[in-house]
């Protein structure tokens, strides 16, 4: 069972208005025109003006990683917890922001039966995977900070280690609506940290207090890996933020390993739109 296109929950970037998803090329009645790409399943709804960079977004590269790890379901445990949480709240119109490649917004789609299912990410390349993996949403490069939705469009928006745009969500969140967010636990690959750093730190892990919403409650999720591939450690490596913040020895040991062993641990965040 999967999810019904999302006809009609995405928006014109020029006047605001619904597109018409039901031809390949996506049209407002006021007869703007956005053109779903041929390699990929998803529409380009960036507004000219906001593109600071020609190519925004993670990078080919960063989304090849994440694709990687996560395909290899290390990350099943807070997959499958996000998409039953989701489907407990039982929303019709469903947003997930900063969706990268999509390997949740497909979970979401699946778990969540008849429910109009978007998913919105600054990089083409992300969405070229999603697109092709998760056929039956709706995916649109867009920044979460201006987002093509209508105000009070949608009943829930998922947003897992993304930029935080709560004005934004309140925006198209309608009244009781819910935003889901997920943030790594304190000792979140406190294995792979070890390895890089002397003295590594736990992540700080309070309750973001967040404009236009009530929080209700915390569900933590955690578990061990171990991985056996290098290329697995790689791919980790390279989706997490210390592979830019890291000095080239440190990563060398940790790239070297034939080995390791983990703690992985995340926290969804459940607010409702006050
Ligand atoms: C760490 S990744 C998480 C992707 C996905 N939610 C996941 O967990 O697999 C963060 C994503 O946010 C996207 N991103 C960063 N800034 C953004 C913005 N202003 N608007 C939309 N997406 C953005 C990046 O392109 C990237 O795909
Ligand atoms: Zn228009």
């Amino acid at each position: 069972m999967s999810c019904s296109p999302a006809d009609g929950l995405l928006t014109c970037p020029n006047c605001g208005k619904p597109l018409d998803l039901g031809a390949p090329t996506r049209r407002c009645p006021n007869g703007h025109c956005f053109d779903r790409t041929a390699r990929g399943g998803y529409v380009h709804l960036l507004r000219q003006a906001r593109r600071g960079s020609a190519d925004p977004g993670d990078s080919a590269a960063m989304c090849q990683a994440r694709t990687r790890f996560l395909e290899g379901n290390w990350y099943a445990p807070l997959r499958d917890r996000v998409a039953a949480e989701a489907a407990a709240l039982a929303p019709h119109d469903v947003l997930d922001a900063g969706c990268g490649e999509g390997w949740y917004t497909r979970a979401l789609c699946e778990a969540l039966p008849g429910a109009r299912v978007c998913g919105v990410d600054l990089s083409k390349y992300a969405l070229r995977h999603a697109g092709r993996t998760c056929p039956s949403a709706e995916f649109a490069v867009a920044s979460i900070f201006e987002l093509p939705l209508a105000d009070r469009s949608v009943d829930l928006v998922t947003h897992l280690f993304a930029p935080m745009a709560d004005r934004e969500f309140a925006r198209v969140l309608r009244p009781g609506g819910h935003l889901m967010t997920v943030t790594p636990g304190a000792r979140h690959l406190w294995g792979l940290k070890a390895v890089l750093y002397e003295k590594p730190y736990e992540n700080p892990t309070e309750v973001r207090a967040l404009g236009g919403f009530t929080f209700e409650r915390e569900i933590a999720v955690g578990d061990t890996i171990t991985l056996t591939d290098p290329r697995d450690i790689e791919a980790l490596y390279q989706m997490t933020p210390y592979a830019w913040k890291t000095g080239k020895e440190a990563a060398a040991r940790l790239l070297a390993l034939p080995r390791l062993e983990t703690e992985i641990s995340f926290q969804i965040h459940l607010y409702r739109k006050n």
